[in-house]
């Protein structure tokens, strides 16, 4: 295979671009030869070409023939794009210092930077030869290939400045940010129903023909669960059901009906608009608007009292919150003794790397921001009291059912993750079922 070098010669005697162009098309003419661009500003040529076929010292005979003198170019010898570069350098440096950014962390991009800067800067002397334009003032095309590069560092600097302070969200602010998705989404889709085919199917699959017959417009057009905890909660009649994170009230409805008018049926929710869209869903469901008792409030603080419930259901909630040990204590407080949970919820199948799920948690990145793997997940339930815990089910999410979930509510509330990162966490994503029991 041909061996490609590059060489750098300086010329004298290169001043104006008509110089520049013959010396560019004599060096065109050797066989060999690639490439070739001679700037009259800087004085240079850059040759691309076929070592095995052409020699530095015929280039530079070629030159000399064509009237001027030429040398190759010596290491450390200050070009105007090198000059460019320093000063890029030197901004480059400031930035990493400024928000403390590890070099090796942005190298990608500051290469990025150098290529794009240099490639505008060829291009634009390029195109000013190729035009029969003087180059009389250089910097214009220093300033076009900085900008560029700016517009990168730029880039950069924002980049990292929001991943860091997406880093530092407190357990307030993911709450305040997961209600604020969820309550945009309530706002946007209660009549219109969720626009994501894949979540719609998810919910068609999730619930019977019968169940989908009795379940409100408002609460299926924002269904957002992944899974149907009451189908296996074994719910009886006069039973107290809890529904942590109800959303518009898609379980509650089933669950009310299941329990019975004697029966008591509870649904928690941070997000206001969710619980405002839950009365609407209980009103289509034909209840009495004392059928289901909603409250805007955190299942991780909850203001019911102890050994409440018989049973605590919730679907695709816990995973959202930063302090899911707080989450099981609670649900273990309020149950009656021998009371039990039935949870539908996301985990991670294996411990993931922690820099990716670091990621996904500076953006609190939809069901799977918060996700932890199912190993660890069970301990905390254990740790909060409960015991005979039993796995219904486990679906593993295919990649479209990943995309849709790590953007949950939708892609115009949450910021998608990076794809590679979603690639890593392919197949181990999975939505369980299970129920446990305060022993
Ligand atoms: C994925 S949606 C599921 C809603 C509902 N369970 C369903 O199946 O349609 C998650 C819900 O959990 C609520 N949520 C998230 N964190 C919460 C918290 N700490 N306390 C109470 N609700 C929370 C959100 O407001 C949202 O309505």
């Amino acid at each position: 295979m041909a061996k490609s070098q590059e060489i750098t010669l300086k010329i004298e005697g290169i001043a104006t671009p008509c110089c520049a162009k013959e010396v560019k098309e004599a060096l065109l003419n050797v066989k060999g030869v690639k490439k070739a661009f001679a700037c009259p500003k800087r004085g240079i040529a850059e040759i691309e070409f076929d070592a095995e076929k052409v020699t530095d010292e015929q280039l530079i005979k070629v030159i000399e023939e064509a009237g001027f003198k030429a040398k190759v170019k010596e290491e450390g010898e200050e070009g105007e794009l090198q000059a460019l570069m320093k000063k890029f350098e030197a901004e480059f440096e400031k930035l990493t210092q400024k928000y403390n950014i590890p070099k090796k962390d942005i190298t990608e991009h500051w290469n990025l930077v150098k290529k794009e800067a240099a490639e505008v800067y060829q291009r634009c002397c390029e195109w000013s030869l190729g035009h029969g334009l003087e180059i009389k003032d250089a910097e214009v095309y220093c300033q076009s290939a900085m900008l560029v590069g700016f517009g990168k560092l730029l880039w950069a600097e924002q980049t990292f400045k929001i991943e860091k302070e997406i880093k530092k969200l407190t357990d307030n602010e993911i709450k305040n940010l997961v209600a604020d998705r969820y309550g945009k989404f309530a706002a946007k889709y209660a009549e219109i129903g969720n626009p994501c085919p894949i979540r719609k199917k998810q919910v068609k699959e999730l619930y019977s023909g019968e169940e989908l017959s009795l379940i409100p417009k408002t609460a299926l057009n924002l269904a957002l669960g992944c899974g149907n905890p009451v189908s296996f909660a074994n719910l009886k009649s006069g039973e107290t059901v809890v529904d942590f994170g109800c959303g518009a009230g898609i379980d509650l409805t089933l669950a009310a009906r299941k329990v019975g008018p004697e029966g008591r049926v509870i649904g928690v929710d941070i997000t206001p608009q969710m619980i405002e869209k839950e009365g609407q869903s209980e009103a289509e469901a034909g209840f009495p608007a004392e059928r289901i008792e909603e409250h805007i409030g955190d299942i991780e603080k909850l203001k019911l009292p102890d050994s409440l419930a018989d049973v605590v259901i919730s679907n695709c909630v816990i995973i959202l919150t930063p302090n899911k040990e707080a989450a099981y204590q609670e649900a273990f407080r309020i149950l009656k003794p021998g009371g039990r949970v039935a949870i539908s919820d996301m985990v991670f199948s294996e411990k993931i790397d922690p820099e990716i799920t670091e990621r996904f948690q500076s953006t609190w990145a939809g069901v799977v921001g918060g996700a932890i793997a199912e190993k660890d997940y069970l301990e905390i339930v254990k740790q909060a009291g409960f015991g005979q815990i039993k796995i219904v089910k486990r679906h593993f999410l295919t990649p479209e059912e990943l995309f849709a979930m790590s953007t949950c509510p939708g892609t115009e509330f949450v910021p998608s993750p990076d794809p590679k990162d979603l690639e890593v966490v392919q197949g181990k994503v999975v939505s369980i079922k299970f129920i446990a029991i305060k022993s």
